[in-house]
Formats: structure tokens, sequence, C-alpha cells
């Protein structure tokens, strides 16, 4: 079961979504148990017939799951996790994908703040504690895309220092159609792949779409 904390936001609801029409078990998590049970029937509406979604409030949601996605904008994330930490299992995968956009704290949404950990995902990995393991993933995935059932056209770069948790968010990626899960190597690189999706904002805005994405050539895979 794979709780995904802020899955009442754009993001969240998107991914929750596809992952719900594979037919993945899904718990909503938001900071009101009401709006997480609304958010999970509106996607239990959308997804089909296999869809098993609910809603919980985030704690509940992390108690009840060895995976936690967590989709949250970065001004909340560093609070929301010192509250979620007592209630990680043991072992859990935690797939984080927010991008410290500028815009947290007024600036503009292309442009990225630095973090002292290094990324968003690097200060998830340390406060998150020691029963979790941290992947950074999702990132180049709009919401706009994740929106609806066609293919998206899309690679997503994983980046963690453990194994498990790449795998993990690797396969998750891989379950939504048109997506590629592409090894990007350590967690310390996700401070470069939350850094482009600032770019894909610039890019979104230049050329008057809204689901700009990457795909990575060469690779041979
Ligand atoms: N939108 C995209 O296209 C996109 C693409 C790639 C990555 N991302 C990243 O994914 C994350 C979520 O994006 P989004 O657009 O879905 O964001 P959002 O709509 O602003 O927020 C998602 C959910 O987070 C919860 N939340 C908001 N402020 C919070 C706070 N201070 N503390 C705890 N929870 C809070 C809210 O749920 P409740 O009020 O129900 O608790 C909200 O519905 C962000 O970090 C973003 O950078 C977004």
């Amino acid at each position: 079961m794979i709780a995904v904390v802020g899955g009442t936001g754009p993001e969240g609801s998107g991914l929750a979504q596809r992952w719900a029409r594979v037919g993945e078990s899904i718990i909503i998590g938001s900071r009101d148990a009401e709006r997480a049970r609304a958010a999970a029937a509106h996607i239990t509406e959308t997804a089909g017939p296999l869809a098993s979604v609910e809603g919980a409030d985030n704690l509940t949601a992390v108690k009840m799951c060895d995976i936690v996605v967590l989709t949250v904008p970065f001004a909340g994330q560093a609070e929301l996790l010192k509250q979620l930490k007592p209630a990680f299992r043991p072992g859990t995968v935690l797939i984080d994908a927010s991008v410290p956009l500028a815009a947290a704290v007024g600036g503009r949404p292309t442009r990225v703040l630095g973090v002292w950990q290094g990324s968003a995902a690097e200060q998830a990995a340390e406060i998150a504690g020691k029963n979790v393991t941290v992947a950074a993933a999702f990132h180049s995935l709009s919401a706009t895309v994740l929106k609806g059932d066609q293919p998206v056209d899309c690679d997503v770069i994983v980046c963690s220092d453990d194994e498990r948790a790449r795998q993990v968010a690797s396969v998750l990626a891989a379950k939504i159609p048109g997506v590629r899960a592409i090894d990007g190597g350590k967690l310390e690189n996700a401070r470069i792949v939350e850094a482009m999706t600032a770019l894909l904002i610039t890019l979104n805005i230049r050329h008057k779409v809204q689901g700009a994405g990457w795909r990575v050539t060469g690779l041979g895979i």
C-alpha cells in the first residue's frame, strides 16, 4: 500500500490516479482527513474499476504504509516530516518529489532556493531519520500530464543512496504508461534534478505549454 502525503494536491492526486488505475492500493494523506477522503473518492471515480483508494490524515496514512510518496510544497516539507517522523515504520521507503522553488519564500517559480543539505530530498532524509530510506523522483512529471489517462512522454530520474528505495521508486515510475525510470545515481544528485524542474517551468512559460518534460538519450536502455 502506498501513502501519498499531500495527495490532495494536483501532483499527488495525479500520481495516485495513475497508480490506482493499474491496481496499486493507495492512501491519500492530508492534514485534514475529510479532505483526504474527498480526494480519494474523486480519484476512485476517475481511475476505473481497479482503483482502491482511501483517504486519511497524513499521520495515519504513513503508519499504514511501507512506501510513502511526499508531494507537499517545499515550504511545508520540513515541518511536516518532523511531525511524521515517529510514525514511519522501520524500513519505510520515502519518495520525495519536492522542488525547493523560490516561490516558497515569495520568489520566482523559475528559481530554486539553496537548501543547506543540498536538496529538498537530502533535507527529507536528514529529518525523517534512520527508519526511512529516501529516493528523489517524479520531479519531471507535471501534474497536467499526469491528469487523465494518456501515456506520459517523459523520463523520471531517480536518485538514492539505497538500492531498494531506488528500485521501489523506479518500479512505480514505470507503472505510469510512457514513463521510463532512469537511475540518476546518489541522492546528492537530487539537487540537479530539482533545479532542472525549475528550468521545466521556464520552458513551460516560454513555449506556452504546461507539460514540458525530459527524455535522456544514448543510455542503451
Ligand atoms: N504540480 C506539479 O506539476 C509538480 C511537478 C513536479 C513536482 N512537484 C512538487 O510536488 C509537490 C506538490 O506539488 P503540488 O502542485 O501538488 O502542490 P500543492 O497543491 O501546493 O500542495 C499539495 C498538498 O500539500 C499539502 N500542503 C500544502 N501546504 C502544506 C504545508 N505547509 N504543510 C503540509 N502540507 C501542505 C496540501 O494538502 P492538505 O491541505 O490536504 O494537507 C496540498 O493539497 C511540490 O513540492 C512540488 O514542487 C509538483
